[in-house]
């Protein structure tokens, strides 16, 4: 019984080992596992008869049997591997591939420059209290201009200036020249206190060149309450540039005009570059300051315009491009790498 055995386990061994090692396709390799190993295999039938041994020979073939097991397992596997293997070479070599190519590259996108800059600014003013506020790329005259003080002669008005658009009846729409008009459509909504921004795109008859564009964004920002000065104006724009360019950003107001404030003032912030300590500075030109937005405290018609009583509130407005205030921050010196989309460039931001 044990020699039988004995013989019989050899005899499996050789043969299988053999039969694997001969055979060239997989559907004959997983034919010969079956015979095997199956259900109802050679080796598996003389697993299922050890049972019925004595205890002496289970203790010598129950170890011999499983090992046999395992080792003609693991030639199955080796043996699938090296087919499968082959079949793919096989495959590759029918065609052209080339794989020692190097493979095609994929370019993750990111956000553009501008996007990074106006980020930047309206997370400051969102911290200052700003709420975000939208209005339409197409607006009536009316909330583009005549609410805002703007008399019909303004150049602003001129159709060399702006972009109108031509109704049925009527010229009554233009491509918005500004952002100062979602201040209208807010404060006609809103009772004060007010405090938005609203940035956005806007449309100016412009030739292109350095510094012009046809198309560019602003931020507009409005605050209205009791008793806002031009004091809160200047705490908040000063807070606000030094979120933007550091503790040293300082910022000075000049007298200016705009039909829609009154006091108004240009907004310059001092020169983040030479500091003010470099004649030949080119950014600043030597002047240690570089103006940066329009503001002024919102005028008396305009809050009545809608409905607010400018005997009880007052308020301050204010207008910046993010252009510019992006030129200056990442020192780009031409208005029109924002827009021509070479990646070369942008990849830099
Ligand atoms: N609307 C002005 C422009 O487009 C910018 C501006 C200046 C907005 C002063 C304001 C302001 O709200 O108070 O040039």
């Amino acid at each position: 019984m044990t020699e039988e055995l004995k013989t019989k386990l050899t005899q499996i061994e050789k043969t299988y080992t053999e039969k694997i090692h001969q055979t060239a396709s997989l559907k004959n390799l997983q034919d010969l596992q079956v015979a095997a190993l199956g259900r109802k295999g050679e080796l598996t039938e003389l697993l299922k008869n050890l049972k019925d041994l004595p205890l002496e020979d289970k203790k010598t073939f129950g170890p011999l049997s499983n090992a046999l097991k395992t080792k003609l397992t693991t030639a199955f596997e080796q043996k699938q591997t090296e087919l499968e293997t082959a079949a793919v070479n096989e495959e590759l070599n029918k065609t052209n591939l080339d794989l020692t190519l190097p493979a095609y590259t994929f370019d993750k996108g990111a956000r553009h420059p501008l996007s990074i800059a106006q980020k930047r600014m309206t997370t400051i003013l969102s911290r200052l209290g700003f709420v975000w506020s939208e209005g339409p790329l197409i607006e009536d005259n009316y909330h583009n201009f005549d609410a805002l003080n703007i008399p019909k002669h303004h150049p602003a008005r001129d159709v060399q200036d702006t972009f109108f658009i031509k109704n049925a009846k009527e010229d009554k729409f233009v491509l918005r020249t500004h952002t100062s008009g979602v201040q209208i459509r807010a404060m006609e909504k809103q009772k004060p206190p007010i405090r938005l921004i609203a940035p956005g795109r806007v449309y100016r008859k412009d030739d292109i060149d350095a510094t012009h564009s046809p198309v560019f964004n602003q931020i507009e920002g409005l605050y209205i309450d009791k008793n806002v000065s031009l004091a809160d104006l200047k705490r908040d724009l000063s807070v606000f540039m030094q979120g933007l360019f550091g503790q040293k950003a300082a910022v000075r107001f000049r007298p200016s005009f705009f039909p829609f404030t009154e006091p108004s003032v240009e907004v310059d912030v001092k020169c983040v570059f030479c500091e003010g300590k470099d004649a030949g500075c080119p950014v600043c030109k030597g002047t240690g300051w570089k103006e940066m937005l329009g503001a002024g405290i919102v005028h008396p018609n305009v809050l009545k315009n809608c409905g607010i009583d400018p005997q009880i509130y007052s308020g301050y407005a204010f207008g910046m491009g993010v252009e510019r205030l992006a030129m200056f921050t990442l020192d780009i010196k031409d208005i029109r790498a924002f827009y021509e989309n070479d990646v070369r460039i942008l990849e830099q931001f």
